[in-house]
Parts: structure tokens; sequence; C-alpha cells
């Protein structure tokens, strides 16, 4: 067993650090404060190859592994989780369905500039549209409709909740296309947001995240071509739940550092504040509380290498991917709130970053599978 990162791996780390640190703290609380989509700061990360990280090169990617991946989520959601977050989605749920399942037609013709997120110098990126007004974790209840037309299926309803809403240009959708086949009957297709009948909607005004663009998106008698559709028919829902394991280690991730990266600034703090005659790490209620935090945040980043490890050896990383974002989200959850403990008032207030990651963590226990279907997919898995 090994446990030191390669030189190649401290090299990503630490681009992403500096990416993070140059790039994402200037402006992070007005763009929280404004609900400003952090585009600049995701055209920049696209320059690095960061928005399409595991793409093989052959598919304009930078080719490198999990690993990787974990640690540049790490360190940017550790500053700006609302930059994270369409890194996460355009790495997972897009560009890796879609080179993992698509033809080579879609590869060329979508794949290609989704990871480079560039087109034409202009951002390009992508969106995962499974969640409705009234499927969320209950995901095989697709009201959306995809009616087969022989050279097009027809395209009509609502998706919610979409992150990268407004600014992606290529959309994933699942839709039901014979509803008495269950889960058997949802297709998946490659929409494009330009095509007439596509509508995006209002901007949520979020708790936390909210540099990210959440939109519903609506769909009405949208034709969608038949080399669109990826994969079998009635292969959607297995598309969705395969994507979604590997988006689970994204999101886990980007818990890891919204936890770790409000631990270090506790730890920060409490070298500089002082009460009652020293510095406050002396107390030992604060030095329990940073104990709790260092031993939460090793254990996070060690799930999290573990499914990415897996994912790399190409083992089955469901469980291991479901275990390391339930318990990332909850650490991040505990880890922020005693942050904002450990800073007394100047926790609550912006410009000490610890309350804004307070409101980031909560969205990692319910986006790509909220804590309860993670412990559904495990107790299934370890029953099974
Ligand atoms: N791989 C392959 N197939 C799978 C699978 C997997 N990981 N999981 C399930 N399936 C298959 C099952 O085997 C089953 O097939 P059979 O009928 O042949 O057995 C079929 O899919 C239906 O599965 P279930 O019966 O298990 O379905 P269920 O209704 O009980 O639901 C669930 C299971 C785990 C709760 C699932 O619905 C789920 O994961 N829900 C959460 C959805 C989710 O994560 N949404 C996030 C939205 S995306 C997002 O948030 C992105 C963003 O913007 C940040």
């Amino acid at each position: 067993m090994q446990f030191q990162l390669t030189e190649e791996h401290l090299m990503i780390q630490k681009a992403a650090r500096d990416f993070a640190q140059n790039e994402c703290l200037p402006g992070v609380i007005e763009r929280d404060e404004h609900q400003k989509f952090p585009r600049e700061q995701i055209l920049k990360l696209a320059e690095l190859g960061f928005m399409g990280m595991m793409v093989s090169p052959d598919y304009g990617g930078a080719g490198m592994d999990t690993i990787s991946y974990v640690l540049a989520m790490e360190e940017i959601s550790k500053v700006d989780a609302s930059v994270s977050v369409s890194m996460s989605v355009n790495n997972s749920l897009v560009c890796w369905g879609l080179e993992k399942f698509g033809s080579e037609d879609q590869k060329q013709k979508y794949l290609v500039p989704l990871a480079q997120g560039r087109k034409n110098g202009e951002l390009h990126i992508g969106a995962f549209l499974l969640s409705e007004p009234e499927a969320g974790s209950d995901a095989t209840s697709q009201h959306t409709t995809a009616e087969d037309k022989g050279d097009y299926y027809l395209l009509n309803g609502t998706k919610n909740w979409i992150t990268n809403g407004s600014s992606a240009s290529i959309y994933l959708v699942m839709a039901q296309s014979d509803v008495s086949k269950g889960s058997k009957g949802i297709n998946v297709f490659i929409v494009e947001k330009n095509w007439p009948g596509v509508a995006v909607g209002a901007k949520e005004n979020k708790l936390g995240i909210r540099g990210s663009d959440t939109h519903s998106i609506s769909f009405s008698d949208v034709k969608v071509p038949k080399e669109n559709r990826i994969g079998g028919d009635g292969f959607g829902f297995t598309f969705a739940m395969k994507t979604l394991a590997g988006g689970r280690i994204g999101i886990a991730s980007q818990a890891l550092g919204i936890a770790s990266g409000a631990y270090e600034l506790a730890l920060k703090y409490s070298k500089e504040r002082k009460a009652f005659g020293k510095e406050i790490m002396h107390h030992q209620a604060i030095q329990f509380k940073l104990a709790d935090m260092a031993t939460k945040v090793e254990c996070a980043r060690l799930l999290c290498l573990k499914a990415a490890w897996e994912k790399d050896q190409h083992l089955d990383y469901t469980l291991s991917s479901s275990m390391a974002k339930v318990f990332s989200s909850e650490a991040a959850m505990w880890i922020t709130v005693e942050a904002v403990q450990v800073h007394g008032g100047y926790g609550y207030v912006k410009e000490y970053h610890v309350e804004r990651l307070m409101r980031d963590a909560k969205i990692t226990q319910i986006y790509e599978g909220t804590s309860e279907v993670q412990r559904i997919v495990i107790s299934r898995s370890i029953l099974k």
C-alpha cells in the first residue's frame, strides 16, 4: 500500500492551490453576495486543462487520473465552491459520460470542445439534466417525455436545480420514452441550448454556492435528432447512475475542500486571536475542536482518494464513492459550523470566509444524491 502522492500529483495540487489563491480568492465575497457566475475563473480553469481533466488527449482532454481530479477539486473548493461545482459537473457528469458511452461522432462533435471548456474563445461547458420538480431522489419518476417520432425524438418537460443552467451550451437530458418500461424506458440525449423550444428559467436565489448559476430548464416540442441519443434505447437511467457514481467522487472532494478550507482558517485564527491572556489555541476547548476537525478532514480525504483510486484501477467504485460523499459532506457541515464557532463573532461576518463555507457545505449533503440516497446505495451494496 502506498500513501504518497507522486511528483506529478504534487505539481497538479500546487497548480490548483495557486489558481485558487490567485484567481478565485480575489472577489469571492462579492461574487457570493451578488450571485455572480465566475465566468472568468472558469475560462482560466479551462486554459489549465481542468475542465476536461480526465478526458483523453485524443478528445481534447488533459488525460489526468481521478486522484489528480480529487486533489484539484479539494484545493479549488477550499476557496470557491461555486467554481468547483461547475468544474465537477463538466468533468464528471458531462465529459465522463460522453467519453465512456458516446458514439465516435458524438465525441468528435460534442466532447472535444466540452473537454477544452472553450469554443471560439468563449466558455463552452455542459450540464446534466436529471432532476425535475417531482423527481429528485426518486430519479426513476421522470415526467419529461421523449416521444420517438422515427428519425427524431420530441422532448417536452421541465428540469430543476440545473447547475450551469444558463452558462452551459450543451445539456445531457434524461427523459421518459416508454413509461410502461419504468427505468428501462428512460433515454439520455445531447441537447443544444440554442435549439428551438429550449427555455432557461429564472436563476435560483440560493443559501450557498451563490456564484453557481442554478436554473430550471424547460423543453417544449424540442426536436432531438436520433443520433443525439447516447447509447441504446432505454439506456438513460443506467447512464445516469453510472455517471453519478463518478460525480459523487467530485462532490465528495468538493465537500472535503470546503471542510479543509474551514479547518485551515480556524487553525490560523486560533494562533492569532488572544483570549484570557493567551492565543486561543492554548485553550483545550479549542484544541479539541481542532483535533476533531483534523481527524474528520483526514478521514474524508482518505475516502475520496480511495474511491478515486478504485476508479483509476477500473474497479467498481459505486460503494466507495457514496461512502466518500456521505462522510465528506457531513464532515464539511460539522467542521464549518465549528470553524464559525472558533472565530466567535468574526465567524459570523463575511470577511472571515467561514460563514460562506458553512453555507456552501449544506448543498454537498443534497446534490448528486442526498445523504439519504447515499445510505440507500451503501446499504444495498453491503446487504446484497
Ligand atoms: N449502475 C447501473 N445500474 C444501476 C445503478 C448503478 N449504479 N443503480 C441502479 N441501477 C439500475 C438497477 O439495477 C435497476 O435495474 P433493474 O430494474 O434491472 O434491477 C434500475 O437501475 C433502477 O434502479 P433501482 O430500482 O435501484 O431504482 P430506485 O428507484 O430504487 O432508485 C436510487 C435508486 C439510488 C435512489 C436512485 O434513484 C438515485 O441515485 N437517486 C438520486 C438521484 C441523484 O443523485 N440525483 C442528482 C441529480 S444530478 C445533480 O445534482 C448534478 C448537479 O447539478 C450538481
